[in-house]
């Protein structure tokens, strides 16, 4: 059993894997803006059990929430030993920006990169102590190669990325293993919302929800992440719904 850091986990992706995980047995904190967003589900605690997941409030944007949600986490846990960073936002904002609109490039950066910084800084030291640390990144496909025309996005994604081998060549030593997961299509009301909007910048054709990679998908994969030990560990999972040349 793991105690685990999940943020995100209010929606989407983020939610599959922490139903997953406490199917599973393992222990939850999970990191959200709104808990209401989690009442009468199998998440409330109040329906797990207050022993098997804890709700704290956190906003990526705001550094000291991080910290204050290992230091809850661990006044209740005695401890936790994984995070799986799953917070993240869309942007269609492009390379030649309109004026205001560098607002958000940098919220962009706040939630995609700063978010899981400031959370792995935070839970390094109780990461670092267990010597079978986990860290589990949602990236994206946006973040190994530019498809389209979404810089802000992309370059949130592409510098996660980079931090992501940072963290693993800075945790190795500790036994810390780090996996980005880089999505395609996922079926959530982020992929939603992509399709919906204007198409001038994501030049692809439609899919249909079904088709995409579901969220139970991934959630599967985390799962199957957290049973391996150090030795076996991949850094990157890639996972296409479609065809890339
Ligand atoms: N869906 C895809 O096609 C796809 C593909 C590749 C990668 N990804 C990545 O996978 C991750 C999860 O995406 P998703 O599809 O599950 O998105 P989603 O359905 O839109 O859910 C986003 C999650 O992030 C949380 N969040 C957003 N801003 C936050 C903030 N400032 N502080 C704390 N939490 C915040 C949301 O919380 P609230 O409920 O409070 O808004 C929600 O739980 C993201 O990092 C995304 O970039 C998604």
């Amino acid at each position: 059993m793991r105690t685990l850091l999940i943020s995100g986990a209010s929606r989407g992706i983020g939610r599959a894997i922490a139903e997953r995980a406490l199917a599973d047995g393992h222990r939850l904190s999970l990191g959200v803006r709104d808990q209401a967003a989690l009442g009468g589900t199998a998440l409330d605690p109040a329906i797990a059990g207050s022993d098997r997941v804890l709700l704290v409030p956190y906003n990526a944007e705001d550094s000291a929430a991080a910290q204050a949600w290992v230091e809850l986490s661990c006044e209740h846990f005695g401890g936790f030993d994984s995070v799986i960073h799953s917070a993240g936002v869309f942007s269609r904002v492009g390379l030649l920006f309109e004026p205001g609109e560098e607002r958000e490039i940098v919220s962009t950066m706040e939630v995609n990169l700063m978010g899981p910084w400031w959370l792995t800084r935070a839970a390094w030291p109780q990461l670092a102590a267990h010597g079978e640390g986990r860290i589990q990144v949602l990236v994206s496909m946006s973040g190994k190669r530019s498809k389209g025309k979404l810089a802000s996005y992309s370059a949130s994604k592409f510098a996660l990325l980079g931090l992501c081998q940072t963290m693993r060549n800075e945790g190795w030593d500790a036994g810390i293993r780090v996996t980005a997961i880089c999505p395609g299509w996922v079926n959530t009301d982020m992929a939603a919302a992509v399709r919906q909007g204007p198409s001038s910048r994501w030049p692809t054709q439609a899919m249909a929800a079904e088709e995409m990679t579901q969220p139970e998908d991934i959630a599967s994969l985390c799962a199957e992440l957290l049973t391996l030990p150090n030795r076996a560990v991949p850094f990157e999972l890639a996972l296409n719904c479609s065809l890339e040349r």
